[in-house]
């Protein structure tokens, strides 16, 4: 069970303040009646919530593809900096939702960010093999003896990486797919084979590819296949069904 004022905010279509109001308007119903209090209790599994006769989708959690632009940090919030949150909703934050992983500052392209933690964290670990692929571009040109260094495992000065792929797009770019995601990982890759990154981007995440008319800086909400693969790829196929039972 669930407050209806904080179930009407997650839903974006109004603030929790601005429900009690609504509420003493006469304006939402829960069930076909007309709900009785902004803090009552109702159950987010099967509520027909309507405000002014308009059906609410709850979703028990939100999942958003951004494209994020170079220049901000991946972070839920910085006194300084701006962060990936400040591109999106502020209920979107109010409902916890926090990055997948990180990019650098100045590394573009796809991030997700979720209220959902469980998948969260298995999304991130290398034994679910979540593949993510960047663009790189590159001082120099990659080449074959690059490709085997990377296939092999490359030794970093403090870790040694799990075997990755290097596709060769001539000179001065590459693709680079990982498995695992150690801090600055790709960029200290090329850099230890001569080839230092000048722009980083990336790509896909699993089942997930950055959408090619996805402006830097726009995001979206996953559709509901999209949501299913990440949990089928997490091993959570029927966690779904199970936490909304
Ligand atoms: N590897 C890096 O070096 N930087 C990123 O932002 C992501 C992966």
């Amino acid at each position: 069970m669930e407050r209806l004022d904080k179930l009407i905010a997650a839903c974006g279509a109004a603030s929790r303040r601005e429900v009690k109001t609504l509420v003493k308007q006469g304006r939402v119903c829960v069930d076909g009646i007309f709900a009785a209090a902004a803090d009552m209790k109702v159950d987010e599994n099967t509520a027909v919530i309507t405000v002014d006769g308009v059906a609410l989708k709850y979703e028990k959690f939100i999942y958003v593809l951004l494209h994020k632009p170079a220049g901000v940090l991946t972070a839920t919030e910085d006194k300084r900096q701006a962060t990936v949150l400040d591109l999106l909703p502020e209920e979107y934050r109010k409902r916890g939702i926090a990055p997948v992983g990180r990019l650098d500052k100045d590394t573009e392209g796809l991030l997700l960010l979720t209220d959902d933690g469980e998948l969260a964290h298995r999304f991130l670990s290398p034994k679910y093999h979540v593949d993510k692929v960047y663009y790189a571009r590159v001082e120099g040109t990659p080449d074959e003896a690059d490709q085997a260094a990377f296939a092999a495992g490359m030794a970093l000065s403090d870790f040694t990486c799990l075997p990755a792929e290097l596709t060769l797009l001539g000179e001065g770019e590459c693709l680079v797919t990982v498995r695992e995601g150690k801090f600055h990982q790709v960029k200290r890759m090329l850099a230890s084979r001569g080839k230092p990154v000048t722009y980083l981007k990336r790509l896909s995440m699993g089942p997930l590819q950055l959408d090619e008319d996805l402006e830097a800086g726009k995001w979206r909400l996953l559709e509901s296949e999209e949501v299913l693969a990440l949990q089928t790829v997490c091993g959570l196929a029927s966690y779904d069904k199970a936490v909304k039972k």
